[in-house]
């Protein structure tokens, strides 16, 4: 088994000559492929209309080994752009997090990149609070340091059409490339550029013998990341809601013993789940090949020699179709408008392929954001509307499919307590589309549907790995913690609290402790009731406090139970205490964020800016951590 992601060749010393051509570097921050797409498009086009430039497409991690060696590579680049990703709570993708941290902490150097021109373009969601946060803070600390902007930086968001936004910042990018890079000789006129498709070269195969997919090993390499997760099986697994819930929430066990993975205690697990099998049948059948087709695909020619034009994404190991659909393609989000082209490019009635082509247009903006984006329709839904639009492989996986992402959860286990385990706690994804689908989350509904170790020897297993995090228990248990965390923002304070009933069992003195929870209804999905009691009960935790939203005539949430405690909160910041916040991004934290600024300006006796600056120091000196999504 190789993992569905690709290894990124590592850094390898260049040898720069200087053959006096202008040298155009492009940095990704990717998390999920999108931003490296970008950075990859951006060249691709200026290659085509700046022959003599050369241009290269960078791994923020691969640049540089260490602080020294970004400061001594940055401060000869001429010209750069940087495609960076905002996550979670304003946090840098995993591949720019080193970058950022030298960039933003370092000591001032003054106008040291008075050398650059440069370029930055962010890729957020408006409907989170930081939005953009990352490509702000870069595009600001360029500009300080002595670099000249030369286009304002773009706020690409995902909740909208992020290709827009970024074909949008292109068009402010070209003016200026043009005076930049374009030789003398030239006449000026830009050439059109039109992407070309990107497509593997696809090999087919006779299916090997004895070729079992379940079988094939994925461990035995030393490190486990993103690009080499790692074969775990399910131990168990167990519903947490009771069965009059109209809703699901998974708790499950992957069994890391003998993996040579390894966690701590507020760390995030990547999972790598399949596609259900009815998902992978009607994607067999949109495609119109037989699911046992066995092939490889490849980012070279026969000769060896890489394809040119448009660039691919890293290639997965060869299997089946139905593995293909199952493991690497994305089918269930709604198509981007490349993709929409690519169809195009091989529908076979000419109607259905100008409709296409127009929902990709400028012209067909509004009907896209409506019929595709609005109303959530798949790539699948999509493909049943144009049946005459059939890829080949070497499209399909190359241009219409992106390759389906890793899903991260909060782990809600301790090593402490779980060495060999890794738990999960995971609320089923489970909806009405507008346009009427039922949508099934991915993970989620794996996960629901896992046969654990408990049950069959022939247990469900998945690719993961483990995904440090910042989000840690004080180093000193003594120091008091607030802990807020409803529904399945639950999950890493259950770990903390294993951890802190294993440290008061080895007889280590504890520091007082809060949790807010909220549920809906004590008797429905109050999930982990008896664990928390019992944590209760040994001391582990000094208060559990509950909000219920669905059972009184009033929804009460754990900022109305803040509120209530707020004079016992702000003793507790007062002497030291560090406060958490986990769960939806988009609603909870935020409030939460609001009320914890009214408990401070009101029992602080504080105006509203210096509670402000209270929190502000709060969240800077890391008492203030927030694990939200
Ligand atoms: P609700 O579903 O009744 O609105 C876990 O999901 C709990 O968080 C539920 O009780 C849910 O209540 C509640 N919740 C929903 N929105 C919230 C918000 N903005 N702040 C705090 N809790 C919220």
């Amino acid at each position: 088994f190789e993992p569905p992601v690709v290894v990124v060749p590592k850094r390898h010393v260049e040898e720069e000559v200087d053959d006096g051509k202008k040298k155009v570097t492009v940095f990704f921050g990717t998390q999920t492929g999108t931003a490296e797409g970008f950075a990859k498009a951006l060249v691709e086009e200026a290659k085509a209309r700046y022959e003599k430039a050369v241009f290269k497409v960078v791994d923020l991690d691969d640049y540089a080994a260490d602080d020294d060696e970004y400061e001594e590579k940055l401060k000869k680049e001429s010209f750069a752009f940087f495609f960076l990703a905002t996550y979670g709570d304003g946090e840098p993708t995993d591949n720019a997090a080193r970058f950022y941290k030298w960039f933003t902490e370092g000591e001032s150097k003054g106008e040291w990149l008075n050398k650059l021109q440069y370029g930055v373009f962010g890729l957020g969601n408006r409907q989170y609070e930081h939005f953009n946060k990352i490509a702000k803070v870069v595009d600001d600390g360029l500009a300080e340091q002595g670099a000249k902007r030369l286009v304002p930086v773009g706020l690409g968001d995902d909740d909208q059409c992020i290709e827009d936004d970024f074909t949008a910042w292109k068009e402010l990018v070209w003016p200026e490339l043009d005076q930049l890079l374009r030789d003398e000789d030239d006449t000026g006129v830009a050439t059109p550029y039109t992407a070309a498709v990107a497509e593997y070269r696809v090999v087919f195969h006779d299916k090997p013998d004895l070729f079992s997919e379940d079988n094939i090993q994925t461990n035995g390499h030393a490190v486990h990341d993103a690009q080499h997760p790692c074969r775990s099986n399910v131990a168990v697994k167990k519903e947490l809601h009771s069965p009059e819930s109209d809703r699901s929430c998974t708790h499950l066990e992957f069994d890391i013993s003998n993996t040579g993975l390894s966690y701590e205690t507020g760390d995030h697990v990547g999972v790598y789940c399949e596609n259900l099998s009815d998902v992978v049948d009607e994607a067999v059948r949109l495609i119109g090949l037989s699911p046992d087709t066995y092939f490889s695909v490849h980012t070279d020619k026969e000769d060896g020699t890489p394809l040119g034009g448009a660039s691919l994404p890293p290639p997965f190991p060869p299997c089946t179709l139905r593995k293909a659909l199952a493991s690497y393609a994305d089918v269930l989000s709604s198509p981007k408008k490349s993709a929409l082209l690519a169809l195009a490019a091989h529908a076979t009635d000419p109607s259905e392929a100008d409709r296409l082509k127009f929902l990709a247009s400028p012209d067909g903006k509004d009907e896209y954001s409506q019929w595709i984006v609005a109303s959530q329709r798949s790539l699948l839904e999509v493909m049943e509307a144009f049946p005459s639009a059939k890829p080949p492989l070497g499209v399909f996986f190359a241009s219409v499919a992106p390759r389906l992402q890793p899903r991260y959860y909060s782990i809600s286990s301790s090593p402490k307590m779980a060495p060999n385990r890794i738990h999960v706690t995971c609320a089923l994804v489970y909806e009405k589309t507008p346009a009427g689908r039922i949508h099934k989350g991915v993970c989620s509904t794996w996960m629901k549907n896992a046969v654990p170790m408990t049950e069959s020897q022939d247990c469900s297993w998945a690719p993961i790995y483990v995904r440090t995090s910042n989000f840690r228990l004080p180093s000193d248990p003594n120091v008091p913690v607030i802990m807020i965390g409803p529904g399945t923002g639950l999950a890493p304070f259950r770990g903390f609290l294993q951890e802190r009933l294993a440290l008061k069992e080895a007889g280590t003195e504890l520091g007082t402790s809060i949790l807010f929870f909220g549920c809906r209804n004590r008797k429905v999905d109050f999930i982990y009731e008896d664990e928390l009691n019992n944590f209760v009960e040994t001391g582990a935790l000094s208060e559990l406090i509950v909000a219920f939203s669905r059972e009184g005539p009033a929804k009460e949430y754990v900022q109305h139970k803040m509120s209530e405690k707020a004079s016992d909160l702000w003793k507790l910041l007062s002497e030291g205490a560090y406060l958490y916040v986990c769960g939806d991004a988009k609603g909870m934290a935020k409030d939460v964020h609001r009320t914890l600024h009214t408990i401070v300006q009101e029992q602080g006796s504080l105006d509203s800016s210096k509670a402000e600056l209270y929190v502000k120091n709060l969240q800077m000196s890391g008492r203030y951590l927030r694990d939200v999504w």
